[in-house]
């Protein structure tokens, strides 16, 4: 199963410009749905009127190398490595599904638009990489979906309230899920229960790509242009207008151990 292309298998049923207008429609309902957002919420429009705002406190004027030097540490840093969920089980639950998702949109694209028409056989490092991140989605999200999400870790609720904000990291497990069970019952032979496998992870995906303008989606957007402008403003001395931490030790009194921060 690992090693094998299930859109090359379904392209003997299902043409492969079927899949590839598919994959190209999800693109453009999430393209469409993060444009959406961003007119509705004026985000952007927010960020860059505050960023030229906070630009006129600046102390120091940077150079090229030094605003180059600064994105380069946030990519390799802060976006990379989602450095600001700090050393937890959070940041490793992130990671995971973060390039357990880059792995699988990967696998999927060089599958359905190289690999999909019958009689080409696929390298099987492609195949591996599209179950390998798509197991990966699984643990990570359904480890952030299950134990670290604020509502059940911190607030206590249950484990099986679900609300609007769960509509990203459920239908981001789902897809892989879905996929990872068809792939599984395609190449056990399993007939009728691969398709309806296969309808289900089509769902679970117009979920997930329709459903942008709804869910946490476009963070994945927002949140490494909001790191390199908070790097840069403390690079330039602006530091977004907010004061600069103070030059003394750090005392919050002793109560401040009693109990590890998570109320958000
Ligand atoms: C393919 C890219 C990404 C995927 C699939 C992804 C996935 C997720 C998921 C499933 C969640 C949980 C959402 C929820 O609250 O229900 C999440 C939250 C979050 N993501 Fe991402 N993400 C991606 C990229 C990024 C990037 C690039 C950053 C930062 C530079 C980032 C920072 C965060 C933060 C700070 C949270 C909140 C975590 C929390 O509430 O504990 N993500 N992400």
């Amino acid at each position: 199963m690992i090693s094998t292309n299930p859109f090359a298998i379904l392209a003997e049923t299902v043409p492969s410009i079927g899949m590839q207008i598919f994959a190209l429609a999800m693109v453009a309902l999430a393209g469409g749905g993060t444009i959406l957002d961003i007119i509705h919420k004026k985000n952007v429009k927010y960020f860059f009127n505050n960023a030229k705002k906070a630009k006129l406190s600046a102390t120091k004027n940077l150079s090229s190398g030094e605003k180059i030097s600064v994105v380069t540490k946030t990519i390799a840093h802060d976006i990379l490595t989602t450095a600001e969920l700090g050393a937890t089980q959070r940041r490793i639950a992130h990671v995971m599904g973060m390039y357990g998702t880059v792995l699988f949109w990967i696998g999927s694209a060089v599958m359905i638009f190289k690999y999909s028409s019958p009689g080409i056989s696929t390298p099987s490092v492609w195949p591996i990489i599209w179950h390998v991140g798509a197991i990966m989605t699984v643990i990570g999200g359904g480890w952030f979906w299950l134990f670290l999400r604020v509502d059940v870790s911190a607030e206590a609720n249950s484990v099986f309230r679900i609300v609007l904000a769960d509509l990203f990291v459920l239908a981001l497990v789902a897809a892989s899920a879905m996929g990872l069970i068809w792939s599984y019952l395609q190449s056990s032979g399993i007939n009728g229960w691969d398709t309806l496998f296969l309808v289900l992870f089509a769902v679970a995906n117009i979920i997930l790509f329709g459903g942008v303008y709804w869910s946490k989606f476009a963070h994945m957007f927002y949140k490494p242009g909001a790191a390199i402008q908070k790097n840069l403003a403390k690079a330039d001395g602006s530091n977004d207008d907010l004061p600069m931490p103070a030059d003394a030790p750090e005392d919050f009194g002793l109560g401040i151990s009693r109990e590890k921060p998570k109320h958000y």
